[in-house]
């Protein structure tokens, strides 16, 4: 099979939802690079991974780490990859990281969050050639608090003026973060791009979701993410089981050593 092209992402609007989830790694980009359209190596990483309060922490050095991972153990998925705070302020200095990223994780694409703040920088990266994804609603570079976005007429407006921003701008597609989802529906449906929802409704054209939560390996559970497995219980389980073989002289066994 050959790698997705962005085009074939696009053509999925309205046609059949686009399935996208985040990895850190080689083994679950491994697997999720079978079943989704998009992968993406979020800054979320920063969280999930290395325990910081905010995804504002994480650096660009050690994400690319993460991007070269990922971006190495898939060949059918799209690899998107989220710059991270602060390294996109500007056009110049977007381009100038956006270009490092490229170079050195191969990924993509990138992704960075903000509509009409961000659009004359989204416009100067695709007119490099470097394609982009947005991502407008609720920003977790920059919002304090996590709540619900475009329950107000003010707020509403401000966020459809984000996403005909991005639009215009060039981005390929959009993620949607947390808003009412009336306001999910109604951008699906006046933008050209594809919308990509979290917490942010079914009228999306697809979804994302951050892979630990779906597993059940982060602690954290909001309203919109299912989760599929538990696998918090099944590592406790084995780690618990492997200790007590340890200490009751039952590992390692007779099949588990090397004998001349
Ligand atoms: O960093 C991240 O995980 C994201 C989400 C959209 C999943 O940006």
């Amino acid at each position: 099979m050959q790698r997705i092209k962005i085009k074939n992402i696009q053509n999925k609007k309205k046609k059949k939802p686009i399935t996208c989830l985040t990895a850190y790694s080689k083994t679950i980009a491994e697997i999720l690079d079978k079943y989704c359209d998009i992968i993406l190596v979020g800054d979320s990483v920063g969280m999930v991974l290395y325990g910081m309060k905010t995804t504002r922490e994480i650096k660009i050095e050690q994400m690319i780490a993460h991007g070269k991972a990922v971006k190495q153990s898939s060949k059918n998925s799209l690899v998107v990859f989220d710059m991270p705070y602060k390294t996109y302020f500007n056009k110049i200095v977007a381009y100038k990281n956006a270009k490092k990223i490229i170079k050195e994780t191969k990924c993509d694409a990138v992704k960075l969050e903000g509509g009409v703040k961000v659009a004359n920088i989204i416009k100067h990266l695709t007119k490099k050639k470097i394609p982009v994804m947005g991502h407008i609603g609720l920003l977790p570079q920059t919002s304090s608090k996590y709540k619900l976005k475009g329950k107000k007429k003010i707020e509403r407006e401000r966020i459809i003026k984000d996403a005909l921003a991005v639009t215009n701008a060039g981005a390929f597609a959009v993620v949607i973060e947390c808003v009412v989802e009336d306001l999910a529906k109604e951008i699906t449906n006046i933008i050209s791009i594809p919308t990509i929802g979290i917490g942010a409704s079914k009228y999306c054209d697809g979804q994302i979701l951050v892979t630990d939560d779906i597993i059940g390996l982060s602690n954290v559970r909001p309203r919109f993410v299912k989760k599929y497995s538990d696998l918090r219980k099944i590592i406790e389980n084995s780690v618990k089981k492997y200790c007590a073989d340890v200490r009751e002289r039952k590992f390692p066994g007779a099949g588990n050593v090397y004998k001349f």
